[in-house]
């Protein structure tokens, strides 16, 4: 529990992280992303934020437990990418972009798919978020869920919109096959597939589908897709092709899903090395060695 402390600067870096989270929440107004309706700090100290309530599940618990068609796939998938361009719009990229942010009400159909979870998101081209975060960076401090992490993130490199594109690629890949491409590995084993491993084939998944989910999967943010809106439409796209050559599509996914992933968030905060600062040992060049590769 948080609470503001003026003389623990834990507290303080978490608040600062809060602070953060209402300013970016007031300046979208989105239905599928959650609203702020109130904030501040209660009597006892603890910092307290009202949003509207969802009265549903996560993407990640509706996986566990039920089989998605590739319809309610490709539903979930527009709802999101609409949320995810309100906010690059504003120029703030989300960062912990993963199904546990999704929450989505099957109480009203259509569902309700809504965004949420902005405690680590940035404003991007200068704010009062912007130095704080630069801070931390520089301190080699990385923040973020690691099965859902973009090489880059991974990295501690800078960060654009595209590397909420790769975590909605993550999730995407999920959704079809029910499981993740890079997990079950130790932390530093994560981050290593992520920027160098190919992404595992997805077994009986057509064709189109599978080009889509692999180009949000680039390495570089470059060869991804440039917009939320151009990966939904172009998974749209894919799965009016499927379904025109009518091919069976047997969907992975379900009550086989992968067990709990563990969330790493702020699992990985580690400060750097002197190997890490120094530019003739890249920060992959020390890690590869930790793990002995
Ligand atoms: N507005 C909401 N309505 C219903 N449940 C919510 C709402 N906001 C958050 N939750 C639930 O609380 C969990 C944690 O909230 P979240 O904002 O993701 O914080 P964090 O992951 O940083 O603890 C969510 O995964 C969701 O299950
Ligand atoms: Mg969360």
């Amino acid at each position: 529990m948080l609470t503001v402390n003026e003389f623990d600067p834990y507290a303080q870096t978490q608040y600062q992280y809060f602070q953060r989270e209402v300013g970016l929440l007031k300046k979208v107004s989105h239905p599928n992303i959650i609203h702020i309706l109130d904030s501040g700090i209660s009597d006892e100290a603890y910092p307290y934020l009202i949003t509207d309530y969802i009265d549903g599940q996560s993407l990640k618990s509706i996986m566990k437990t039920q089989t998605l068609s590739l319809e309610k796939i490709d539903y979930i998938l527009q709802e999101i990418a609409k949320a995810l361009q309100a906010i690059h719009q504003q120029k703030i990229i989300h960062r912990d972009f993963k199904p546990q942010n999704i929450l989505i009400s099957q109480k009203q159909q259509p569902e309700i798919v809504k965004l949420v979870d902005f405690g680590i998101a940035k404003m991007l081209h200068g704010s009062e978020g912007e130095s704080y975060l630069h801070t931390i960076t520089s301190k080699g401090i990385i923040t973020g869920t690691l099965q859902y992490m973009s090489p880059e993130h991974c990295q501690g490199n800078p960060l654009d919109e595209r590397t909420d594109i790769y975590s909605m690629g993550i999730t995407l890949y999920e959704m079809v096959s029910g499981h993740l491409p890079f997990d079950k590995a130790s932390s530093l084993g994560i981050i290593l597939m992520h920027v160098e491993a190919s992404v595992p084939k997805l077994e009986n998944i057509p064709k189109p589908i599978e080009s889509v989910i692999l180009r949000a999967l680039e390495k570089l943010p470059e060869n991804r897709f440039s917009s939320a809106i151009e990966f939904s439409q172009a998974f749209s796209d894919a799965v009016k092709e499927v379904k025109k050559i009518g091919t069976v599509v047997i969907l992975g996914n379900g009550a086989s899903a992968d067990e709990e992933t563990k969330d790493y968030l702020s699992d990985f905060t580690e400060a750097p090395t002197e190997e890490h600062k120094n530019p003739q040992k890249p920060f992959l060049e020390t890690i590869k060695e930790k793990l002995k590769f």
